[in-house]
């Protein structure tokens, strides 16, 4: 689409409008200002555009950050139990937005959301591995260097009931006697938990860190969110762009 007409019809302005504007240089793609009404621009692009630094908010895609809050599953909408949905502005009910993976219902922390769905393909797909950072509070045996170095060497999962699985090498920080920082390149289900259930423990709190470049923002409370900026939506992106 034409540069001016998209920013037309994303409520900057009539078409004169907007050509002045582009003229004054503060349409930028990325680092390059962009001047020409005529330059055409891929819906991809999009989201990279800002006016005056900041992201032009009518691009169809969108991207928030939610710190999931404990006792809320992690849907859209369900009947009996709250549910992400229901954290959500009435002005982005309508959005098709959707979680990005998956938090268990107790688990707290972050969570991407966007209507974005070849990111959200890309970023749950085993072939990208974004780190998730968990820190984990559990029950039992304070965990010790050999668990470090099991984790470390990829463990194998063998569960009555199920096929053995192989996990990646995951990063164990030892904290305290109840307390471990844990990060993985993958998403099973479940899994943090799992991890901790093969070495005899029990995961009482699960909170996410982080999530490749995205991290709750300082005085998030559970149940808030924001919406990424050009720069932070780019840090989250590029790493999946090349496997
Ligand atoms: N691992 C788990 O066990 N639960 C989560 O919510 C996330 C990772």
């Amino acid at each position: 689409m034409r540069l001016d007409k998209l920013l037309a019809n994303s409520g900057y302005g009539t078409r004169s409008e907007v050509k002045d504007i582009l003229r004054s240089g503060r349409v930028r793609l990325r680092e390059d200002v962009l001047t020409d009404p005529a330059f055409q621009i891929a819906e991809e692009q999009a989201r990279f555009l800002t006016l005056d630094g900041q992201p032009i908010t009518s691009s169809r895609y969108l991207y928030y950050c939610l710190y999931k809050p404990d006792e809320c599953l992690t849907a859209m909408s369900d009947d009996r139990l709250f549910c992400v949905g229901d954290l959500l502005p009435p002005s982005l009910r309508t959005k098709k937005i959707s979680p990005v993976g998956r938090l268990d219902y107790h688990t707290t922390g972050v969570l991407l959301l966007t209507n974005d769905g070849e990111l959200s393909h890309r970023l749950t797909s085993p072939k990208w591995h974004q780190k998730k950072v968990y820190l984990v509070t559990y029950s039992g045996d304070a965990l010790t260097e050999k668990e470090v170095v099991l984790f470390s060497k990829g463990m194998t999962l063998t569960e009555t009931g199920h096929a053995p699985e192989k996990l990646k090498p995951a990063e164990l920080i030892l904290l305290s006697d109840q307390q471990c920082r844990l990060t993985l390149t993958e998403g099973k289900t479940h899994q943090v938990k799992r991890m901790l259930a093969a070495t005899g423990r029990s995961v009482i709190a699960l909170h996410r860190e982080s999530m490749g470049s995205l991290t709750l923002h300082e005085g998030q409370k559970p149940g808030e969110m924001y919406a990424l900026s050009s720069e932070e939506i780019e840090a989250l992106i590029r790493p999946t762009l090349n496997p």
